[in-house]
């Protein structure tokens, strides 16, 4: 087991504490905050309660987000580079002293360090040249491989310098609901799924690069 008393997560979210890893540098370990589960068993509708809590997991999502048809096709296809452009490599569960983790690759900038978020990224430089580049690039890896994903949110994906280009990686929000992912095996319902994420994505982009001067609820409908 992994013993993480003393450490200090790197990053957060709303869920997740991210600590690297003590023995593998360029590994991250993800793992739920204290609550996270309880705080959104208790949001949910007594039909989504009856499907149980383990669904509620960012890292059960996670896990079957991985497992997903694209990612199976190209990983069976030995399309490793092309997978891994814009995706952290996962490596399954592991134990720690905070509880399960999910251990995959931890993204780093060309110094060595943590990549920054897109977040960052927007809030320091707007919406400039390298990271409009970026997300082009992205989306059309994403309209390539099919890799479904939920809202792309500028603090679930960071900007990395480690091949000499600035590219973005997703860090979270892989996968689609089940029903979307069950719909994606029609390819027009794929496309047609993975467009609108497109097209919420560029509308975020420049939300927060205008400093979010609307309401998002209203900006981000389409
Ligand atoms: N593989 C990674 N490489 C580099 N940084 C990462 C990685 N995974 C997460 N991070 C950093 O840690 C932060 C929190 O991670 P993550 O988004 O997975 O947490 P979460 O609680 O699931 O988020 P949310 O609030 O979106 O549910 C990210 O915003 C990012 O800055
Ligand atoms: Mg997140």
């Amino acid at each position: 087991m992994i013993d993480l008393t003393g450490h200090t997560p790197f990053g957060s979210g709303a869920n997740r504490d991210c600590y690297r890893h003590p023995d593998n540098p360029d590994r991250c370990l993800k793992v739920l905050q204290p609550g996270a589960i309880q705080a959104r068993a208790a949001e949910q509708t007594l039909l989504k309660k009856l499907l149980g809590r383990r669904r509620l997991s960012d890292n059960f999502q996670e896990q079957r987000a991985y497992d997903q048809s694209a990612i199976r096709r190209l990983s069976a296809a030995r399309e490793d580079q092309l997978l891994w452009q814009h995706l952290p490599r996962f490596h399954g569960c592991t134990e720690t002293s905070l509880g399960v983790a999910n251990d995959c690759e931890l993204i780093l900038d060309s110094s060595g360090q943590p990549a920054p978020t897109l977040e960052h990224w927007l809030g320091k430089h707007g919406l400039d040249q390298p990271a409009r580049e970026a997300a082009e690039r992205l989306c059309q890896w994403l309209r390539t491989t099919g890799i479904l994903t939920r809202n792309l949110l500028p603090q679930n994906l960071v900007m990395t310098d480690r091949t000499g280009q600035w590219e973005l990686i997703i860090v979270d929000g892989l996968g689609a609901p089940t029903i979307p992912d069950r719909l994606a095996v029609m390819p027009w319902w794929r496309r047609r799924y993975m467009d609108r994420r497109i097209r919420r994505f560029w509308l975020r982009l420049e939300w927060e690069a205008s400093g979010r001067t609307t309401d998002w609820k209203l900006a981000g409908k389409l």
